[in-house]
C-alpha cells in the first residue's frame, strides 16, 4: 500500500463525531497527512530497524512517544513484541504495546506469552484488551453502585437471588470459524468479557479510582471464585436452520471448520463466589452466536419482599414479583428497573412496571465506540480497564479445568437451531439454582 492508499482507507470510517464538529475537513486531513504505511515482516529486526528510522525522521528530534497496537495472530505476538522492542522502540519517551485476545488458551499457554512479552517489555509497558471494559455501560457499573445510596447496600446475598450476564449474537462465526474453531465461545466471550464484567459487578468498593486499586478488588473476586463444576456448564453448537425458504448454515457448514467439531458456539455457566458478600448468589453466564437475538445485559433479580402484603395480588406466580434491575450494555444502551406499581382505578391490582433510563432518550451524546476510548487510555497511560497479569491468571485458573474436562472426555454439545434461543441445557442449569433466565421471559 502507498501512504495514499493507506489514507484513503482510513478516511472512509474517519470521523470527528466526538470532537465539537467544528474545522472537522480541516483536522481529518491533519490527522490523515500524518498516517504512513510502512511494510515489512513481523519477524525481522532490519525491517523493524527501518521502521524506527522512518519514525525518527518524522519525529524530527522531539520528545515521541511510540505505542504499538497488535492486532494479529497470536502465534507472531512475541516475534512482532521482540523486533518492535529491541528496534523500535522510543529513544526519549514511552514506548507501550496495545495486546488483544487471545491471551493463550489456557493457563499453561497465558503464563508462557506473559512470560515472553516480559522478556522484552515491562507490566507497566503492556496494554492487554478486553473491549467490552471500554463499553459505555460497564464503565458506569462502578457510578452506578458507589455513588449513589440505593443500590449498594442492596448489592449482597441478603438481597440479591442470583445476577445474570448475557451475551447473544445473532449471526454464527461467518469467516472466522478458523480463529473460532481453536477456542469455542467459552474462550471467546465467557472467560474474558463476561468474567470481567463479573468482576466489576461483584468487587468491593476499592481505595481510589486508581487503576491499581480498582484491579486489585477485581483480582480478589476472581480469586475467589468457586471451582468451576462440570456439571454447572452446558456447552451447545448451532445446526442449520431453515425459515421462510432461506437456510441458514451450522456451525460445521463453514469451510474452515472440521466437519467432526465439538466446539462449542453457546455456554451457559452457574458460577458462585466464595466470599462473605456473596456465599451461595448464583452468579450465571450465557453466550452465544447464531441465536434469536443480538444483546449483552446484565440481570439483577432481587429477593422476594419477606411477609409481602399484597402477596395474594399477584396471583401464583411470586417470582414474577421481585424486582429485577436490568443494565443493557448494547444494543440500545438503557438501565431499568422492575417495580410493582399499583395500576391507577378503583380497584388493587399490581402490574410491573419499569423505571426506566433509555440512554438515547435522555442524552444526546453519540456513545463513544469502546475501542475509542480504550485506545485513547492507553495512550494517556490510564490502566484501569486494561486487564493485569494476576487477572489474567486468575480467570484462566478458573476456567482451565473445566475446558481441559470438556476437551478430553470430547463433551458432545447440545445442537440448537441456527437463530433459536439456543438449547434447552440453559433454561434446566438455571432451573437448579432456581433461577429463570430473565431474557427469555415473556416481560423483559
Ligand atoms: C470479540 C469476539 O471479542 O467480541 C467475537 O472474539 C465477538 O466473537 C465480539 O463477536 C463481540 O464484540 P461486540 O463489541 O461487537 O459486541
Amino acid at each position: 500500500m502507498t501512504d495514499a492508499e493507506l489514507r484513503n482507507m482510513v478516511s472512509k470510517t474517519l470521523t470527528c463525531r466526538i470532537d465539537k464538529r467544528e474545522n472537522c475537513g480541516e483536522k481529518m486531513e491533519q490527522f490523515l497527512k500524518r498516517c504512513f504505511y510502512h511494510s515489512g515482516q513481523y519477524d525481522s529486526e532490519e525491517n523493524f530497524t527501518e521502521l524506527d528510522k522512518k519514525l525518527k525522521e518524522h519525529e524530527a528530534g522531539r520528545v515521541s512517544n511510540r505505542l504499538f497496537y497488535l492486532s494479529i495472530p497470536p502465534n507472531i505476538f512475541i516475534d512482532a513484541v521482540k523486533c518492535a522492542s529491541l528496534s523500535a522502540s522510543s529513544a526519549n519517551g514511552w514506548t507501550r504495546v496495545i495486546v488483544e485476545k487471545p491471551f493463550g488458551r489456557d493457563s499453561e499457554s497465558s503464563a508462557a506469552l506473559t512470560n515472553d512479552l516480559k522478556q522484552y517489555l515491562a507490566e507497566d509497558q503492556i496494554f492487554r484488551i478486553d473491549h467490552y471494559l471500554g463499553k459505555e455501560l460497564v464503565e458506569n457499573l462502578s457510578v452506578l453502585r458507589f455513588s449513589n445510596l440505593i443500590f449498594e447496600p442492596l448489592w449482597s446475598r441478603q438481597y440479591i437471588r442470583n445476577v445474570q450476564f448475557i451475551f447473544s449474537e445473532d449471526f454464527g462465526t461467518e469467516g472466522r470459524g478458523g480463529y473460532f474453531d481453536n477456542y469455542g465461545i467459552i474462550r471467546d466471550i465467557m472467560q474474558n468479557h463476561l468474567l470481567q464484567i463479573l468482576a466489576l459487578f461483584a468487587m468491593e468498593t476499592p481505595v481510589s479510582l486508581d487503576a491499581e486499586d480498582i484491579r486489585n478488588e477485581k483480582v480478589k473476586v476472581l480469586r475467589s471464585m468457586k471451582p468451576l463444576q462440570l456439571e454447572d456448564v452446558v456447552i451447545g453448537q448451532y445446526k442449520s436452520h431453515t425459515k421462510g425458504g432461506v437456510t441458514y448454515p451450522a456451525y460445521t457448514d463453514d469451510k474452515t471448520v472440521p466437519k467432526d467439531s465439538l466446539t462449542p458456539t453457546f455456554a451457559a455457566a452457574a458460577l458462585f463466589i466464595d466470599n462473605a458478600r456473596w456465599d451461595g448468589v448464583p452468579f450465571l453466564m450465557k453466550a452465544g452466536k447464531a441465536l434469536h437475538t443480538k444483546g449483552t445485559e446484565i440481570r439483577v433479580q432481587f429477593r422476594h419482599v419477606p411477609g409481602n402484603l399484597y402477596n395474594r395480588n399477584f396471583g401464583t406466580d411470586l417470582d414474577r414479583a421481585t424486582n429485577e434491575l436490568v443494565i443493557r450494555v448494547q444494543p440500545n444502551e438503557a438501565i431499568y428497573l422492575k417495580i410493582n406499581n399499583k395500576v391507577p382505578g378503583l380497584g388493587m391490582r399490581l402490574d410491573r412496571s419499569n423505571l426506566n433510563l433509555h440512554y438515547a432518550a435522555r442524552y444526546s451524546k453519540e456513545i463513544p465506540d469502546a475501542y475509542e476510548r480504550l485506545l485513547l487510555d492507553a495512550i494517556e497511560g490510564e490502566r484501569r480497564l486494561f486487564i493485569r497479569s494476576d487477572e489474567l491468571n486468575a480467570a484462566w485458573a478458573l476456567f482451565t479445568p473445566l475446558l481441559k474436562e470438556l476437551e478430553e472426555k470430547k463433551i458432545i454439545p447440545e445442537y440448537y437451531p441456527h437463530g433459536s434461543r439456543g438449547p434447552v441445557g440453559a433454561h434446566y442449569l438455571a432451573a437448579k439454582y432456581n433461577v429463570r433466565w430473565g431474557d427469555l421471559s415473556i416481560e423483559q
